[in-house]
Formats: structure tokens, sequence, C-alpha cells
């Protein structure tokens, strides 16, 4: 099962970025550290192709830094792509953020050819905390530009170099199941949009191997004696253990699984596990490539039913001609995908 969500305001964003992008000479994505490729949105990389790219791994100070250093080097291995880590006890975030453009746009700068950037990054990164950071240090806002977008702010970082900030953007549909909940794990995705001890669950599988013995300190599951050893137990039944131990349990001594989700949840995302990243490159690029060959047999399944539909009433038969870029098409063809043209209202 893989979690799907309401993308919010995602095309106002989206128009405002593609407007935007062309007069731009940088493209700065806030990644979340502790889940880079999760994070990373595949949207923005459409629209964006081709900019030199900074890549900030924000939030660096919950991330296990031996799994950040493959990272940055992953993207620091790409063609027009700089990367750093980032947290919010950094002192002067813009001087770094300001640098590493100039590196990768070096011919622009001065007041005849100020550097002009673009921010973006999914919501909960960590963009607001950033951003406040830098007005508060030495960046004066200029407002809206009229025109353009009332959703983008133009701020003024150096006397050559602007700031572009977009909203927080998510996209419509993740075809890598395990980002939707490394996503939903860290707080970037509604709560409304998953079941908690799914995520939970999924959370648990993902850490308790290679971060088993942080599990076993937070919840002091080592030597217990009316216990399996935590490698005997199932997911479920670690949730279970982590409620009975964290007090997650209802009358009668059964444990609340809600509970125990939420526990599970909070503790990770406050860093109470300690430095945790959830996928390597490596990893990410196996769910990715299994991730796309699903959507390519999506697809193929979809061409096949406008054919048949086509062939049979004739009804939308100009659908089959639809460009495939045209993401507001797309959109809706993944409503139909999942819920079924009819359920549409
Ligand atoms: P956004 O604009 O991208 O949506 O994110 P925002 O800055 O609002 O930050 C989301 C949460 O992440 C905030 O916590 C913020 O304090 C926290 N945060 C931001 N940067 C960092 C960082 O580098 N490290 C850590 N550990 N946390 C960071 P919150 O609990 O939602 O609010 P609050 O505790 O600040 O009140």
């Amino acid at each position: 099962m893989s979690i799907q969500w309401f993308p919010g305001h995602m095309n106002v964003t989206r128009k405002a970025i593609a407007e935007r992008v062309p007069d731009i000479d940088v493209v700065i994505e806030l990644l979340d550290a502790r889940l880079p490729g999760s994070s990373a949105n595949p949207l923005l990389a459409e629209l964006t192709r081709g900019k030199p790219a900074l890549k900030v791994l924000n939030k660096q100070d919950l991330a296990d830094p031996e799994r950040t250093r493959l990272w940055l080097a992953h993207y620091q291995a790409q063609v027009g792509t700089h990367a750093f880590g980032l947290d919010a006890s950094e002192p002067a975030p813009a001087k770094r953020l300001i640098d590493a453009c100039r590196a990768l746009a070096p011919n622009r700068g001065g007041m005849v050819k100020p550097m002009r950037v673009l921010i973006c990054g999914i919501p909960n990164v960590g963009k607001s905390t950033l951003m406040n950071s830098m007005v508060g240090q030495r960046s004066a806002k200029t407002g809206d530009e009229p025109g353009i977008t009332k959703v983008e702010q133009k701020i003024l970082l150096a006397s050559d170099f602007y700031l572009f900030d977009t909203p927080g953007m998510l996209w419509p549909r993740v075809s890598v199941i395990e980002a939707g909940y490394h996503l939903a794990a860290s707080g970037a995705i509604g709560r409304n949009a998953f079941d908690e001890e799914d995520v939970a669950l999924e959370l648990l599988a993902r850490v308790r191997g290679p971060y088993r013995d942080r599990l076993e300190a937070r919840y002091k599951l080592a030597g217990l004696k009316d216990v399996k050893g935590l490698d005997a137990l199932t997911d479920s039944e670690l949730l279970e253990l982590i409620g009975r131990k964290r007090g997650g349990l209802m009358p009668g001594g059964i444990v609340n699984r809600q509970k125990a989700s939420e526990i599970v949840l909070h503790d990770f995302r406050s860093g109470a596990w300690g430095r945790i990243t959830l996928e390597t490159p490596d990893e990410f690029a196996l769910w990715h490539a299994a991730g796309e060959q699903r959507e390519a047999e999506r697809a193929a399944r979809k061409a096949a039913r406008l054919a048949a539909r086509s062939k049979g009433s004739g009804r939308r038969a100009d659908d089959a001609g639809d460009a495939p870029d045209d993401l507001d098409a797309d959109i809706d063809d993944d409503l139909d995908d999942d819920y079924g043209e009819d359920d549409k209202v």
C-alpha cells in the first residue's frame, strides 16, 4: 500500500516556479537530511532541469553524520550541483548560501547582473526557520512582485543577490512507495492523509536494522526477561512492546496501538532516538527504479484503457493524444487511476 496525499496549493506554487525559472541563475532545494531522496521534489527537478543546483541537507543535527556524508558525495558528483549540510544552529547561513551560489554561477554578480536564486523545499523542512534567521541577519524583504505571483517573496540577501522564496510544495503522486512513508514519518504530510500505525510500523522496520541499539536504549529493550529477543519480534510486536514500556496501556492491559504509534513518530521527529537517516543513496536508487517500473506499467495500462475507450464508444478519444508533460491532465488521470473515472465529482 502506498500513501497518497492531496498536495494543497501545488498548482499555484508550481505556476509561480515555472514563471520564475527562466530568470533564475541557481536553484536551492532544501532537503530533509534524514530523508534526502524522499524529500527531493520530482516536480521541481522537472521544472528546473539544467539549472545549477544547490542541495542543502537541512536539519543535519537530526541526521546520521555518516549517511549525510554519503548523500553529500552523491550530490557533489552530479554536474552543476553543489551540496552541504545545515541546521538551525548555523550562525551565518546566508554567507554559506551566497558563497555556494556564487561558485555555481560565477558569471553572475554586481549591480548589472545580480544573482537571482530560487529557494524551494517541502513543507516542514525548515525553510521558514532558515529564512527568518537570514532576514534577521542581513537581508531585507522587498515584498511581492506584482504580475508574477502573490505566493512568491523576493528577498535581498546581499546588494546583488536576490532570493525568491516559494511556499513549501509537495507533488501529486508518489511513485517511490518508501518516500511516502518517510515523508509522513518526518511530518511533511498532513496527518489526515495517512494512518499513523502504518507509518510507525514502516518506520520501525526501517530503523530496527541499522539503528537497533538506539531503539534498545530508548525503550530499554535489551535483556528483557519476559519477551523474545528483539530480532525475534515482528514489527507489530515491537510496536506493542514500545507501547507497553511507554505507558500506552488501556484498561485490561491492552496496548493502545494508536498511542504507541504516536510515541514512535514523536520520538523519531524530535530526535529522541539519536541521529538517524532513513535512506542511503544506493537504497533510494533501488526504490526509485522500482517506482519507475511501476509507473511505466501504470502508464501502459492507462494507454491500453484509453485505446480501448476510444475504439469502443469514441468517448474522450482526444485524451489519447494528451501531451505527456501536461501535468494537469496527468493529475486528472491519476484521479482516474486511483478512484476510477466515474468516482470523480
Ligand atoms: P517550513 O517552513 O519548511 O514548513 O518549516 P519550519 O521552518 O516551520 O520548521 C519546521 C519545524 O522544524 C519547526 O519545529 C522548526 O523549529 C524545526 N526545524 C527547523 N530547522 C531545524 C533544524 O535545522 N534542526 C531541527 N532539529 N529542527 C529544525 P516545530 O516543532 O514545528 O516548531 P517549533 O518547535 O520551532 O515551535
